[in-house]
């Protein structure tokens, strides 16, 4: 059988201080050896999220990351060796890193806010990677690396928005705000639960994307300031049960009008600043207001399960290749993209 690891050599993006995207330095290294409870993973592809472009600008809310970072929370590829009393994972296996390493269930612990991935540790930006048997999964098997690859951060934070609160239940009206990574995975996991999906988009050619993709209704919020009536109007006045609420302060105080009586609003994003919260509405309306950090372990494993039933394709907007991972932190800067946006380590 020929071996798994063709090359005793690795290369590997670190940012040597968060000054921005050309901070981005490409080094090599030896490929490490698993020790106990540890897993070798030959990395195939990775995907950004709007946290990595916060990170290598230095902006992130944790502050500046660790100095020669290797950036970049989620990536998949093929187990190449596990070390001694690992069980969970053999050589062959396909995988997609955990954002946090540690929260394997339960409620979220300051350990495993401690242990999310290109942020207070080491990324997947790397050719090779050495990851705790307990921060892996499998991936759905229907999924290429570069699928998988978008998994870990963003669709995790969907699935945790729409199921991980009060449960909803079919015919249900869901809000996502804009077009980004988390955003269409809530619309693609609402469609496949039946829930009613309302966009909203700066564009109307990406709302005709989201249309295609299942949404019912698409609000453009450039020519739309007030957005929230718009919501209110397509939902007879009612407002939605669930708001994927990515803008932040900026769009905050009109999430909470566009939300029904006792509805949920999942914070999880901060793309937004400005505005002003009035938390008697909030209150008036009886909403719940979730704090969003990712999920856990299980969470993931839940939404795999739903992905493979559904046969779940992520969207992804472009694929740059390992030497122009620069190019697509600036793709994603440009705000330009829908969906994901992935970069293959290797074939
Ligand atoms: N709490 C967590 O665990 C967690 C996890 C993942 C992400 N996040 C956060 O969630 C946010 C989105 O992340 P992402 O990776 O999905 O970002 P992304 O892929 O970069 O998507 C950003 C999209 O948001 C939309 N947008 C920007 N300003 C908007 C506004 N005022 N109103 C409505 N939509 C707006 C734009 O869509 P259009 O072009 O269609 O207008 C933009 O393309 C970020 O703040 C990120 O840090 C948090």
């Amino acid at each position: 059988m020929k071996p798994l690891i063709a090359s005793t050599f690795m290369q590997a993006y670190h940012i040597p201080r968060a000054t921005g995207i050309e901070a981005l330095t490409l080094t090599g290294s030896h490929v490490p050896t698993p020790e106990r409870g540890q897993v070798l993973v030959h990395m195939h592809a990775a995907s950004l999220n709007y946290r990595d472009l916060m990170i290598v600008e230095g902006r992130a809310a944790r502050g500046a990351p660790p100095e020669n970072l290797i950036p970049l929370s989620d990536g998949a590829g093929l187990v190449i060796a596990v070390g001694p009393e690992v069980t969970r994972f053999k050589p062959g296996d396909r995988v997609a890193a955990c954002f946090m390493q540690s929260w394997v269930g339960g409620p979220l612990s300051a350990e495993d806010g401690a242990s999310a991935l290109g942020g207070a540790l080491d990324g997947v930006l790397a050719e090779y990677r050495l990851f705790d048997h307990q921060g892996l999964v499998r991936l759905p098997e229907h999924l290429s690396f570069e699928q998988g690859a978008t998994l870990p951060c963003a669709a995790v934070t969907a699935w945790n928005a729409l199921f991980g609160g009060q449960p909803l239940s079919p015919g249900d009206s869901v809000l996502v705000l804009g077009t980004g990574g988390v955003s269409v995975f809530a619309l693609q996991f609402a469609v496949a639960a039946g829930f009613r999906v309302i966009a909203t988009s700066s564009s109307d050619e990406k709302l005709d994307v989201m249309r295609h993709l299942g949404a019912d209704h698409g609000v453009n919020y450039r020519r739309h300031p007030e957005w929230q009536e718009e919501v209110l109007r397509l939902t007879n006045g009612d407002g939605v049960a669930r708001v994927v609420e990515v803008g932040g302060t900026g769009t905050l105080a009109r999430s909470i009008l566009a939300t029904r009586l006792g509805g949920e609003i999942g914070m999880i994003g901060a793309l937004t600043t400005g505005g002003e919260i009035n938390p008697t509405t909030a209150m008036r309306r009886n909403l719940i207001l979730r704090g969003i950090y990712v999920g856990s372990r299980q969470m993931f494993e839940a939404m795999n399960r739903a992905i493979s039933a559904h046969r779940i394709e992520p969207v992804i907007d472009r694929v740059f290749p390992f030497a122009a991972a620069a190019e697509a932190y600036r793709h994603l800067k440009s705000q330009t993209h829908l969906g994901k946006v992935v970069i293959r380590i290797s074939e």
